[in-house]
């Protein structure tokens, strides 16, 4: 007999397995956003369980299929969640490469703006029908604000652009959520190819003084890094809440990631 059991996309498994994988992923995520407080709410947890169930399904028909050098699946996963809770009126994307994030931002929130800022337009692929694309560093832009203020904004950056300096430009210009990707702790620096120095992981590292040398090795280079109190831009008497997100790898068996961090700024 034939066998008439519907192909699965790579990575989905059997209906009632993949139930309880993603019952694994709701809970890790519904605990650490209750744990970050506002914006998150009961009523707005209460609504991760729909938008993990939506993701394998979406994700599956992502139009940028490489994920060397972007986010893959786990990440892919805690943004579309994070985006599809907060609905926010403007999303500011710094580092845009192929476009698979955008595609995630577009996918969960059809109308919001989308200001995406890449210096290598080449690279991308997909672009995103109403997003405005700037060539420049975001800082050299005006983004203002939505009429709801702050609270309706989300700023990502995912640019290997010091985090400092991120976070006293997103202060400054009036936005106060922000997603962080490659959040590395110094002991991690070479994970990826240009570490965001210092990362939001290094303002809250308590052993780093000024002057402290790092000194690390990828794809057979030396590299260094020299922490000094003026890259840090006081950043650190910015941050409000910092949350690295659930590493969702062991749960989902997809290759580990940079993993993202959520920050809500001082007022
Ligand atoms: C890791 S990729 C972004 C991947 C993308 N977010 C994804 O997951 O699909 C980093 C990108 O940051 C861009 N970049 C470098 N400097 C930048 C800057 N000052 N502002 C915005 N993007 C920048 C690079 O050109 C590169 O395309």
């Amino acid at each position: 007999m034939r066998d008439e059991t519907p192909a699965l996309p790579d990575g989905m498994i059997t209906p009632g397995l993949a139930a309880r994988l993603r019952e694994r992923v709701v809970a890790r995520l519904s605990e650490a956003l209750a744990g970050f407080g506002p914006p998150f709410d009961g009523a707005m947890t209460a609504r991760i369980p729909d938008l993990v169930a939506g993701f394998d399904a979406l994700y599956a028909r992502r139009p940028v299929r490489e994920t060397k050098g972007g986010s893959g699946y786990n990440d892919s996963l805690t943004l579309s969640v994070l985006a599809g809770l907060l609905q926010p009126a403007l999303i500011v994307e710094s580092g845009v490469f192929r476009g698979h994030t955008t595609w995630l931002f577009r996918q969960a929130c059809p109308h919001a703006a989308l200001f995406c800022f890449d210096p290598a337009p080449e690279y991308r692929i997909w672009s995103a029908e109403g997003a405005r694309y700037f060539g420049e560093d975001w800082s050299a832009v005006p983004v203002p604000l939505p009429e709801g203020g702050a609270g309706q904004a989300l700023a990502f950056f995912d640019d290997h652009v010091s985090q400092a300096r991120r976070v006293r430009e997103a202060w400054e210009r009036g936005f106060r959520l922000l997603l962080f990707d490659d959040n590395f702790p110094a002991e991690h620096l070479y994970a990826t190819g240009v570490p965001p120095v210092p990362t939001l992981a290094m303002l809250q590292d308590g052993s780093l003084t000024d002057g402290t040398e790092i000194v690390w090795r990828r794809n057979g280079r030396e590299r260094r890094y020299t922490y000094s109190e003026a890259d840090t831009d006081g950043a650190a008497a910015l941050l409000d809440r910092v949350l690295v997100l659930p590493d969702l790898a062991p749960l989902t068996r997809h290759p580990p990631q940079s993993n993202l961090t959520l920050v809500r700024l001082v007022a």
